[in-house]
């Protein structure tokens, strides 16, 4: 019998995996709690574009349209560019719209789960002995249904759904404030002319110094440190050739490196250096961050290995310097009855009619809790201190039958997401086994160093960073 293969969300890498499970013979189910396809592409702020060139941002076998002249598409054109991928490839049949899986539960036959050497027991991707079952909730209907499939991909995204909220101590929080208090996920959830009514004449302080915070900021017209770049061309040189390329990633110590390689990164150290200060001194004399107080205590090769590289949306510095954007270094800050009180270098209370907290996602929260299973809640979630325990960023070593698509992020999500995707697909159609599940342990374990090496403070657990190249040639030799 023909092996069903569910796949959660219809974004950019549930339709990857679709797609690419389709080309194997399978036929599978695509659950996406929202109306359309998309994901993150479906609500965001209306100033939003792709940060990514649009090169480095396609399906390898379905170009952007010639109409698309910009390198930087907004918002719109990458939703069109995903909607005219999942028509070109007659995706959407497989999806079934507003049903949002809540719960996810693996029913074994094999009591000795815990004692598996391999994979499942058998390093192979499906099993007779178990499958899952999906709790799956019908929004519109408000019914319920419960689904058994022999294969789970789990695409539900990082960025979305669940927003990361900063911790506070009693009457230090929200609560204290007097005025209104938002995620940027909210923000972003209102249509133009009612974000434009929020802010319209208010004092609004943004928490964060990320690409959300950078988006409100701006639409308000109205920061921690980041090398945020003007551009990808620092000093006219294209930001590839210095990251980003295979000789790049000669001069970073690598997980499983062979001696050779060690020597070689150890030796090219100094010039690793040299083009991280390359980049930040055309950061800094672009922006003028000394001026404003800005300049980072961490070097650039940290920002591209923590995956936390931002573009400036234009103009911004253009409205520091006028006086309508305010930047604040803020190491901690809390809120008072008429704003935020902001510690560090330049202590300050920000009279604020509106605090927006641009402060991220939780999405391995989100991850962690799609299972019913506290045994798998726990085997997912990993240790707090390191990455999300997932081989090639896949796999969790001891989660049978499942895979994990756009948790770990890179340079360019949408090539790295079909990377695995193809990986996934050839592993479900039998061309490789999985190592031993001490073997694939040792292997996160490696690639969690490499992470921390680089990353230092902005260590944020699973993120491919600049070795993306190294990555992927992983993935092919598995494939063959
Ligand atoms: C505003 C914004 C701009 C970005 N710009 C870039 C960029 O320029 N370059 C880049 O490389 N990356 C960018 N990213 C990162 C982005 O997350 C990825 O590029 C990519 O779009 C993620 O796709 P995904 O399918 O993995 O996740 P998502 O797009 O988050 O899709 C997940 C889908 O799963 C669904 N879902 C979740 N849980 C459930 C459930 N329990 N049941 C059913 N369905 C569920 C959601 O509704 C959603 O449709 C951006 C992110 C954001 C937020
Ligand atoms: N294409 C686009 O234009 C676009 C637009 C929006 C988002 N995105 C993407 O979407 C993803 C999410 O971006 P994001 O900006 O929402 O989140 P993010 O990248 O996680 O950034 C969160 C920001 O909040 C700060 N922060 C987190 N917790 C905090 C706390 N407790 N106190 C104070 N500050 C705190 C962080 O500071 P530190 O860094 O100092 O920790 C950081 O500046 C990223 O991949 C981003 O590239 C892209």
């Amino acid at each position: 019998m023909k092996k069903q293969v569910a796949i959660i969300g219809a974004g950019i890498s549930g339709l990857l995996a679709c797609k690419y499970i389709r080309q194997k013979g399978l036929d599978p189910i695509v659950f996406e709690a929202k109306s359309g396809i998309g994901g993150v592409w479906t609500q965001t702020f209306h100033t939003t574009k792709l940060q990514t060139p649009k090169q480095l941002y396609r399906f390898s076998d379905f170009p952007w349209p010639s109409s698309v002249t910009q390198d930087f598409p907004d918002h719109h054109q990458v939703l069109n560019y995903i909607t005219a991928y999942a028509h070109h490839f007659d995706l959407l049949k497989h999806i079934k719209f507003n049903t949002h899986v809540q719960g996810i539960d693996f029913h074994s036959q094999d009591p000795a789960v815990e004692a598996w050497h391999l994979w499942g027991g058998t390093g192979e991707a499906f099993s007779s002995k178990g499958k899952w079952t999906l709790s799956v909730n019908n929004t519109q209907k408000g019914s319920t249904e419960v689904y058994t499939v022999d294969f789970v991909i789990l695409c539900i995204g990082r960025f979305s759904d669940v927003p990361n909220i900063p911790e506070f101590p009693l009457n230090e929080g929200p609560e204290a404030f007097g005025g209104k208090v938002m995620h940027s996920m909210d923000y972003a959830s209102l249509d133009a002319q009612m974000a434009a009514q929020l802010v319209k004449g208010k004092q609004v302080t943004v928490v964060g110094f990320q690409k959300s915070a950078l988006h409100i900021v701006m639409e308000c017209q109205a920061v921690n440190e980041h090398w945020n770049l003007p551009d990808y061309l620092p000093w006219g040189v294209p930001l590839a050739y210095l990251y980003l390329n295979r000789f790049s990633e000669l001069m970073v110590h690598k997980p499983g490196e062979s001696l050779f390689l060690s020597l070689i990164a150890t030796l090219l150290a100094p010039l690793r250096w040299a083009f991280s200060k390359f980049v930040e001194s055309h950061i800094r004399l672009k922006h003028g961050l000394k001026k404003f107080g800005m300049v980072p205590n961490h070097s650039f090769h940290q920002e591209i290995n923590s995956c936390l590289i931002s573009t400036v949306p234009e103009k911004f510095y253009e409205k520091v310097e006028e006086g309508s954007i305010v930047l604040k270094k803020a190491p901690r800050f809390w809120f008072c009855k008429e704003g935020i009180v902001v510690d560090g270098t330049d202590p300050s209370r920000l009279k604020s009619d509106v605090v927006i907290l641009a402060t991220g996602f939780s999405g391995h929260k989100k991850l962690k809790e799609i299972f019913v299973s506290s045994t798998f809640q726990n085997l997912i979630a990993g240790s707090p201190k390191a990455t999300v325990p997932l081989y090639r960023e896949c796999i969790h070593p001891q989660i049978p039958q499942l895979a994990v698509i756009g948790l770990s992020e890179s340079a360019s999500n949408l090539y790295t997401s079909e990377m695995r995707c193809r990986w996934v697909a050839e592993f479900l159609d039998g061309t490789f086994k999985l190592p031993s599940i001490e073997e694939m342990k040792k292997d996160v374990a490696k690639w969690d160093e490499y992470m921390k090496r680089y990353s230092g403070q902005y260590y944020r657990r699973s993120c491919l960073a600049a070795l993306h190249i190294w990555y992927n040639d992983k993935l092919c030799k598995d494939m063959g």
